[in-house]
Parts: structure tokens; C-alpha cells; sequence
């Protein structure tokens, strides 16, 4: 694993950015991309940036079942916002939760079919506290292909405050699998923040177990992990640079 350390979030975005426009300028066509507050400095980088999206397909990570794309909880709806409607894609690709409701297993095997007919070239992640990856919570298969992952009452609890009421809130979401992932050609982490020092320390220094998810990723030929001074800070010396 490569690791980057800088200042602040807006400085690993810019970092995750150069890694982002090198492999597009040397033939990167898909994409793996995520949602939640971590890519954003790196979409506010790709936005103000000159660089064309228009040949480039993306895959993104994950999505609710049973919200539909114009719901503003809806994780189409966040790429739309945060990357797509400024940037436009020659292809996006987000799991389908409405389609989702009724057949998540048809969703999860068309999904797979998706990721394999676009191979991902360079695939963005975030990381949990608990050191998950997407919804791949600890305990997740490293075997694992996209699939329905039942949401946590805490987690149902949380994202209850942008809902009407909590019986709105999904209970469920289409997720990659971490074999999914790790099929990604190159892998780029972010993480900033004090709360996700302990995950990352686990994920680069820890055993590879399922119980850390991340941790798989030291398996992986080509990971970059780009940090914040927070996140980086319970890290042995000798993994900083
Ligand atoms: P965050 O979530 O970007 O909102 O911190 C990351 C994650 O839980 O994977």
C-alpha cells in the first residue's frame, strides 16, 4: 500500500485528483465511485478541473432499496448533484433500488454482470469506523459479489433525521461485494478525521481479517491510501511519508 499524508481534506482531494487524472490520461475508462462526505473534495477537484469526463463510464459502490433517483437521500441523486450534472459521463452506472425492492437478487447479479463488462480501472472508497467498505460491514465474505445488505437499527436510527418519519428510511441497500472491489485495477482510499485514525490503523498495520474489511486491501497490488494528519495520527512512524 501506498500512503499519502497532507494537511487537510482539501489538499487529499487535490492529491486523489492527480492520481485520478494520470489514469485518465493513460486510458482509464471506468471508474469506480462512492458517495457520503469523503469524495467530496476530490469531485470539487475534478469539477473546477478542464479535464473531460464525457469518454468515461462510472460504477458507482452502492444504493438504497426503494428510493427512487429524484429522492434527494437517493445516491443517484447524490452523484447527480455532486459530479454528474457538472461533469457529464459518457455512462453511469448505480445500482437499481427501486428495481431493487421486489428482485434484489436480479438487481445484485445484473450488477455484477455490469461491473464485469466494465472492468474498473481505479475505484474510490471511503472507510468506515468499524473499518467497513461500502456497506460491507465487518464479518462481510472477502468472497463476496454485490448483494442486499440489511441495514443496522443504529444505522435506520441515524438517517432518520433526513426523513419525514423512520418508516421511510431505507432498510435496506445494493451493495458491491469486497471480490467486486478488489477486481478493481487500482484502488485510491480516503479517509480524514480523527474518528477514522483507529480503522486505518487497523486496515494498514492490523491482521487481514473480515472483521476489519479494509483490511483485505492489503492484498491488493495497487492501493493508495490518501490521509488527513487526523486520520493518520495513531499510524506507526514508518508507514508516513
Ligand atoms: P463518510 O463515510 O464518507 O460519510 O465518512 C465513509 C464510509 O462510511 O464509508
Amino acid at each position: 500500500m501506498k500512503i499519502i499524508v497532507r494537511a487537510d481534506s482539501t489538499e487529499c482531494g487535490a492529491a486523489a485528483y492527480e492520481i485520478f487524472a494520470k489514469g485518465i490520461k493513460n486510458g482509464a475508462k471506468v471508474l469506480g465511485l462512492a458517495t457520503g462526505s469523503t469524495p467530496l473534495p476530490l469531485y470539487k477537484e475534478m469539477i473546477k478541473s478542464n479535464l473531460n469526463f464525457d469518454n468515461l463510464t462510472s460504477v458507482n459502490l452502492d444504493e438504497y432499496v426503494g428510493l427512487p433517483v429524484d429522492n434527494d437521500q437517493s445516491y443517484h441523486y447524490f452523484m447527480q448533484e455532486n459530479l454528474f450534472n457538472k461533469k457529464p459521463f459518457k455512462k453511469t452506472y448505480v445500482p437499481d433500488g427501486i428495481k431493487a425492492v421486489d428482485d434484489p437478487e436480479g438487481v445484485s447479479r445484473e450488477y455484477d454482470q455490469i461491473i464485469k463488462d466494465n472492468p474498473i480501472d481505479i475505484q474510490l472508497l471511503g472507510i468506515g469506523r468499524n473499518g467497513h467498505i461500502a456497506f460491507n460491514e465487518p464479518g462481510t465474505p472477502f468472497d463476496s459479489l454485490t448483494h442486499e445488505v440489511k441495514l443496522t437499527d443504529n444505522t435506520i436510527k441515524a438517517n432518520s433525521r433526513f426523513f419525514a418519519s423512520i418508516d421511510d428510511v431505507p432498510k435496506s441497500a445494493i451493495c458491491m461485494g469486497i471480490a467486486n472491489i478488489m477486481s478493481a485495477k487500482k484502488i485510491v482510499l480516503l479517509a480524514f478525521g480523527e474518528n477514522k485514525a483507529a480503522a486505518v490503523k487497523k486496515m494498514i498495520e492490523g491482521p487481514v481479517t473480515e472483521e476489519v474489511p479494509a483490511s483485505v486491501l492489503q492484498k491488493h497490488p495497487d492501493v493508495t491510501v490518501i490521509l488527513d494528519q487526523a486520520a493518520a495520527a495513531e499510524l506507526d512512524d514508518k508507514y508516513k511519508n
